[in-house]
């Protein structure tokens, strides 16, 4: 893989680029706070704006520490400078040219197509500027939101794998729904 970063990109609505400490404050509002959407992860834990700030240093530190090989967007709104989200990919297994994606947006901005927009750009990034032979990513069987998205992009539903997790959102056990996209103009 030729690694890059987190390289700025531009999509017709969206700037998507590295994090900055001037965010903190538009993230916490649009994202950090924002209960419906960490309804599907149990990771984050936001109570004050200490807490997204810590979330921001910590970026900012790995930008530092591997440059070429931290892939971290925030998502900034052309109308407004508003930042409403955020894109991560871990390098999951670099022998296999294999990375993870995860997304996630401010809940105000549902349901634009922004997403969509979003994450075309940063996989069609990583399959033919990085050279990625394969992007997965994981979605829980009840968010629905999610499952669709991914399909719409063009990610293939590999394999649903029974009773994974417990639902932060009801609480119930779901199952684990494993996505992928196979870059057809790998290289190797
Ligand atoms: C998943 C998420 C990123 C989708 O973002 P979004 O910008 O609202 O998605 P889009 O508007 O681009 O929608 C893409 C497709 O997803 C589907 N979709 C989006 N929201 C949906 C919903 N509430 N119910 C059903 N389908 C939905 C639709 O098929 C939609 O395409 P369409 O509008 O042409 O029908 C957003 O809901 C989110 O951030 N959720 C919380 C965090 C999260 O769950 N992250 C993923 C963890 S695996």
């Amino acid at each position: 893989m030729n690694h890059l970063g987190t390289v700025r990109l531009e999509t017709e609505r969206l700037i998507l680029r590295k994090f900055e400490e001037k965010d903190i404050e538009s993230f916490h509002e649009n994202w950090g706070i924002d209960a419906k959407t960490h309804e599907h992860d149990w990771y984050y834990k936001i109570n004050t704006i200490e807490d997204t700030k810590k979330i921001i240093y910590e970026m900012l530190e790995r930008y530092n520490m591997f440059p070429l090989h931290s892939y971290k967007w925030v998502i900034e709104l052309k109308s407004n400078h508003e930042v409403i989200g955020n894109i991560g990919v871990n390098i999951f297994a670099e022998q296999h040219q294999l990375v993870e994606i995860g997304y996630s947006l401010s809940s105000k901005y549902f349901r634009q197509g922004l997403m969509t927009e979003a994450l075309t750009k940063v996989v069609d990034f990583l399959l033919n500027d990085v050279g990625v032979r394969i992007i997965v990513a994981n979605a829980d069987s009840d968010n629905i939101a999610s499952i669709n998205l991914l399909k719409k992009v063009g990610f293939n539903m590999d394999a649903t794998l029974p009773e994974r997790k417990v639902s932060k959102k009801s609480g119930k056990v779901v199952d684990s729904c494993t996505f992928s996209i196979i870059n057809k103009n790998f290289k190797g």
